[in-house]
């Protein structure tokens, strides 16, 4: 994620119609959420260039960041386990290979100059959930689901740094990028996530431990409050730690850590891990729903998120939903939270934008869930987002993720990635980029727009 690098599409409310299409949902009757389902989906991957001659399977085109192709990718594989369409499987499996880079660990080489922490983290979520739900495993010449995810996690392991604030993952993996000298909860609840799902998955223990460290880290830090507040991150310095904090509250990172503690509970079935999750959903209520309705606290009612923050509240619905399988008390509060925002997010989904979306005509989602109309404000984030609230209302019917003993086919490698040696900065082996490079990188900056203006992007200092 690029907050150093904002762009921010501001309001696309000119020339917008509402129209006679909106999508119509009997939300007892599966067949119908599923219908609804295909259309808002199809009107995503619409967004999609990547497997367009000459374009680059995996990549989204400007102004979407390739973290968030990994998010679009780990949302199309849950929507083949929840409805069985699997009209966009063949793309999303070129997509998941493709990126994989160099050292088969969602590292790939053009992807360096930026790519952060919680970047990787996205892609290797996105494995991890094909080898929970058995999405079609790659031919067996090709890197697999779940040797991917542990790759991504040894090189988490070994990023950690002890050195400063006595742990913790940095946001950049990279010392060029700035944000390499803060650490953030998305970063951590990233290798928090994978760890939790992998010790559940492989029963491996070390994998269990490191969740607990990280859980343990992110509390001792105050990243996460008694109260099971997730804040954003802090900064530091060689000699102190933390110099600042940033306490924003993101939707995503109160539901990456919901799950990761979800499926801790579900191994070791221990009180400690129950309290994590019942403190987590209590934040949830608290924070993030308004008249029953999930809604990104922090910049939704100012219409200032930005393309990034627009796809968050999606996530928290994936972790809800995945939260409800594996910790199944937790479904009926859980649901009633899914299905009131799915009902609000599909009547969202009624735009005719003149510009900027290109499914069917009457189907284009607003972010705003909270008024119940399109708000047209539209784009991947949206329309992902409200694919994603919409389709996990069918959780209760799905098969569980599965673990290595009870069904899981995906091949491991526990000894897979590119291992730092302990040196902190100098762990991959490609040349360090140019002046240019790094100041093309380092200079946006972000600037939130106080006026609309349609359809046009601004990047501003
Ligand atoms: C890309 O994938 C979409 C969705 O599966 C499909 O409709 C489209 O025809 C594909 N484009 C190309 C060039 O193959
Ligand atoms: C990297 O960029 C080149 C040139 O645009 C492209 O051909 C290649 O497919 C890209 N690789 C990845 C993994 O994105
Ligand atoms: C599951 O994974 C663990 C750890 O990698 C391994 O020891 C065990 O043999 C695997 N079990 C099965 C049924 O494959
Ligand atoms: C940052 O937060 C921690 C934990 O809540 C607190 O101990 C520390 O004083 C804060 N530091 C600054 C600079 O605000
Ligand atoms: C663990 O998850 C399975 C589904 O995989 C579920 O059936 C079981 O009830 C869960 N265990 C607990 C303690 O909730
Ligand atoms: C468990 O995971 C650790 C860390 O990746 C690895 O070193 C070890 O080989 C794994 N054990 C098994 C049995 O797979």
């Amino acid at each position: 994620m690029k907050s150093q690098l904002r762009r921010i599409t501001v309001g696309l409310t000119l020339g917008l119609a509402t129209a006679a299409n909106a999508i119509d949902i009997s939300w007892d009757d599966d067949k119908s959420v599923k219908s609804a389902a295909s259309t808002i989906a199809y009107g995503l991957v619409k967004y999609y260039t990547g497997n367009n001659t000459g374009d680059t399977p995996g990549n989204l085109p400007d102004p979407y960041y390739w973290w968030e192709a990994g998010g679009m990718f780990g949302t199309l594989i849950d929507y083949w386990w929840l409805t069985g369409d699997e009209s966009y499987n063949e793309i999303t499996s070129q997509a998941m290979l493709h990126q994989v880079g160099e050292d088969i660990d969602y590292v790939p080489r053009n992807q360096s100059l930026t790519e952060g922490n919680d970047d990787q983290g996205f892609w290797a979520m996105a494995a991890m959930s094909a080898a929970e739900h058995k999405y079609p495993d790659p031919p067996k010449d090709q890197p697999q689901w779940l040797a991917l995810v542990q790759a991504v996690f040894n090189e988490y392991a070994s990023r950690w740094d002890s050195k400063h604030c006595n742990g913790g993952l940095r946001w950049q993996i990279f010392t060029w990028n700035s944000g390499y000298d803060y650490k953030n909860s998305i970063s951590n609840g990233c290798f928090f996530n994978i760890a939790a799902r992998l010790a559940r998955y492989t029963g491996n223990q070390t994998y269990a431990d490191w969740a607990e460290k990280i859980w343990d880290w992110e509390t001792e830090i105050g990243l996460i409050s008694d109260k099971h507040e997730v804040f954003d991150g802090l900064h530091f310095t060689a000699g102190k730690c933390p110099t600042t904090n940033d306490s924003t509250q993101w939707s995503y990172n109160t539901g990456i850590f919901l799950y990761g503690a979800a499926a801790m509970y579900n191994l070791t079935e221990s009180k400690s891990w129950k309290t994590r999750v019942d403190g987590m959903m209590d934040d949830i209520k608290n924070k993030f729903i308004k008249n029953d309705v999930i809604f990104e606290q922090f910049c939704e009612p100012t219409k200032q998120c930005d393309q990034d923050q627009q796809s968050f509240k999606g996530y928290l619905a994936r972790w809800i939903a995945a939260t409800t399988l594996v910790a199944p008390y937790t479904y009926e509060t859980l649901s009633e939270i899914l299905l009131s925002s799915a009902k609000k997010a599909a009547t969202a989904c009624s735009g005719s934008p003149a510009s900027g979306f290109a499914g069917m005509t009457g189907t284009a989602c607003g972010f705003s869930w909270l008024g119940g109309s399109f708000d047209g404000l539209v784009g991947v984030g949206p329309q992902m987002s409200a694919l994603q609230v919409v389709m996990y209302t069918l959780v209760k019917q799905a098969s569980a993720p599965v673990t290595n003993s009870t069904g899981g086919t995906s091949e491991g490698n526990p000894g897979g990635g590119k291992i730092n040696d302990g040196s902190d900065d100098k762990k991959f082996a490609f040349a360090d980029p140019t002046m240019a490079d790094k100041a093309g990188a380092g200079i946006l900056t972000c600037i939130i727009l106080g006026s609309y203006v349609g359809g046009i992007i601004f990047m501003l200092n």
